[in-house]
């Protein structure tokens, strides 16, 4: 008996990947999106529950809505929305990498924006829905060089996630996830010993259980991030730039 269906979407790679087989374990069935489908596929065929695929770039806002409205209508419903597909791209502004930082904000805002979008048309819809949107502690505070534009999305994502939660739609709750640092394939080059770094399968199992509660916000994992969180809100900027 399934418990629900989980739209995810970048559950080639990575959290979404992870998240896919740990909510699939829970027993929820799923609709899973990204570009490189072959791993999709791939991925469904090792899961438990009923798994459905389709290709999708969040970035083609039609695609999006297009992509959502099929997994609904092959489901008959949609419980929950997890806007996770993101670029960890970019460069200092100003030194001739426009197209790096253009690109990380095209796929988390624009791309989290459209998937918003797709995600409260259904939700209103059934009149019950829970939006799950991954930002990132890095959204905390402005954060410099390669950092800077990544940071601002993900301050962006979560500043859109509390204007629908103010909003008090009927039926939907929505949730902010700021994940801490966490081995996926956009850190896969980030030094072994990066200070806090759990494994994959750790970080998403906070992730999860944090989901899972349909929390407001969660720092994940909570130890040592709900602590810094904390911090990094009121130290002063001479300090929070060497956390970045
Ligand atoms: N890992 C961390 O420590 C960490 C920390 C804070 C926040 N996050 C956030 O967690 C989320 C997942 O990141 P990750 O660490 O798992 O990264 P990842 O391993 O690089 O995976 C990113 C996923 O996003 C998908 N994606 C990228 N561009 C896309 C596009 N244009 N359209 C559709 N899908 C796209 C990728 O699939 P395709 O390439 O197949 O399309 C892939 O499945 C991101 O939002 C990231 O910002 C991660």
């Amino acid at each position: 008996m399934s418990r629900g269906v989980v739209l995810i979407t970048g559950a080639s790679a990575g959290l979404g990947e992870e998240m896919a087989r740990q909510f699939a374990a829970l027993g929820y069935d799923l609709a899973l999106c990204a570009r490189r489908v072959d791993r999709l596929e791939k991925l469904r065929d090792e899961l438990p529950t009923r798994v459905v695929v389709r290709q999708l770039d969040v970035t083609d806002d039609d695609a999006v809505f297009t992509v959502f409205r099929e997994f609904a209508a092959e489901f008959g419903r949609i419980d929950r929305v997890i806007v996770n597909a993101g670029l960890g791209k970019g460069a200092p502004l100003g030194t001739g990498r426009p197209d790096a930082n253009r690109a990380t904000a095209r796929v988390n805002f624009l791309g989290a924006l459209a998937q918003a979008e797709a995600a409260l048309e259904i939700f209103r819809a059934q009149q019950r829905g829970h939006l799950v949107i991954i930002s990132s502690m890095s959204a905390l505070r402005g954060m410099r060089k390669s950092m800077t534009t990544y940071a601002a999305t993900k301050a962006g994502v979560a500043a859109l996630a509390e204007g629908l939660r103010s909003e008090r739609i009927p039926g939907v709750d929505v949730s902010v996830i700021y994940p801490g640092y966490i081995r996926s394939e956009m850190n896969e080059h980030v030094r072994q010993q990066t200070p806090f770094m759990v494994d994959t399968a750790t970080g998403v199992r906070a992730m999860v259980a944090a989901i899972e509660k349909r929390k407001a916000k969660a720092y994940v994992p909570a130890w040592p991030w709900v602590p810094i969180g904390a911090a990094m809100r009121v130290l002063p900027l001479s300090v929070v730039r060497r956390l970045g």
